[in-house]
């Protein structure tokens, strides 16, 4: 079914359709990458980057169940390298019309703004991680506001390339707030929420962790975090108060789950374990089923749906 405009913008870049991959899954290797930019997926976002490249934690680091939908990760950013990622995103841009976002998680301080630097050059957008669970010994920056607050800083100065910050789960509104704030102070152009709550999974045949780096724990993904994605595109919708776009992750399986998340504030979305699961083709598919969604409600294109959640008052 065509006919309704899936076209948004994040930040100054134009997206259509409004659905892409998240980062991590299936966004490392060439033929990924190449496959993602052949999709209907309206952008290509790049597993993170380190300064240098990595083998990542030894397996099984990664697990998943196709029927419950969910997933647990530990790869412990095994990536090719900033500058082997910005070659494949020169070759991404010189060869498709779409987006191309790098992503970048340093394992220190300084890594964040070299590798800024390098990517913005060549990249539509960068997409900050603050946000990975997965290294022993280094805490989430985004759970540290003056760590953070000096990497955003230092990355801003780097480069004028639109910066997009992925955060973590928070559950709290005031950290929420206190986040929302640095975002517009720096002036970064999206928050992109959320990445993977930490988890932990059983094989109860064994009685052993089904990932076995950092003791079994790791990133979850699936349709157990939808709600927690919900809520924390909601709040950083409300604290951005539009000064800042919210791009939405966690949980998304079916057209009407995207626009949950474009109700709730999202101005795009991302998926990651379910085009784990499904591969490209599911970007086809979401934009088919957001297409007979917006049909079903005589809704003529997301933009007046971003953030339009309704929310019934209450008595005192
Ligand atoms: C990894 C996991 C993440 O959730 C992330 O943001 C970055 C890297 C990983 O384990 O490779």
């Amino acid at each position: 079914m065509a006919g309704s405009d899936l076209r948004t913008t994040i930040g100054t870049l134009e997206i259509a359709p409004c659905v892409f991959n998240a980062s991590g899954p299936l966004s490392t290797r060439d033929e990924e990458l190449w496959a993602l930019a052949e999709s209907d997926a309206g952008a290509v976002v790049l597993k993170s980057a380190t300064l240098e490249p990595r083998a990542g934690n030894p397996e099984p680091r990664l697990w998943r169940d196709s029927l419950r939908g969910t997933s647990l990760n530990s790869n412990g950013l095994c990536n090719l390298g900033c500058e082997g990622h910005a070659r494949q995103v020169e070759r991404l841009r010189a060869e498709f019309g779409k987006p191309v976002i790098a992503s970048i998680a340093g394992l220190s301080a300084q890594d964040y703004p070299a590798m800024a630097e390098r990517l913005g050059r060549v990249a539509s957008a960068i997409e900050v991680n603050l946000s990975c669970p997965n290294i022993p010994g280094k805490p989430q920056m985004a759970f540290d506001l003056e760590a953070a607050r000096s990497v955003l800083k230092a990355v801003r100065r780097s480069t004028r390339c639109d910066l997009w910050v992925k955060l973590p789960p928070y559950q709290d509104r005031a950290m929420v707030e206190a986040m929302a704030q640095l975002l517009l102070d720096v002036g970064v152009q999206a928050a992109v929420c959320i990445n993977s709550p930490s988890g932990l999974e059983i094989d109860f045949e064994t009685e052993q962790t089904r990932i076995h780096p950092n003791g079994g724990m790791g990133g979850a993904g699936g349709r157990d975090i939808l709600r927690i994605a919900r809520w924390n595109i909601r709040q950083f919708f409300l604290a951005l108060a539009g000064k800042v776009d919210v791009v939405g992750v966690g949980g998304v399986y079916s057209g009407l789950d995207l626009y949950g998340h474009l109700l709730c504030g999202a101005g795009a979305v991302e998926v990651g374990t379910s085009y784990l699961e499904e591969g490209p083709k599911i970007f086809g598919r979401l934009k088919r089923e957001l297409h007979e969604v917006l049909a079903e409600r005589g809704v003529p294109g997301i933009a007046a749906k971003i953030g339009a959640l309704r929310v019934a008052p209450v008595e005192a």
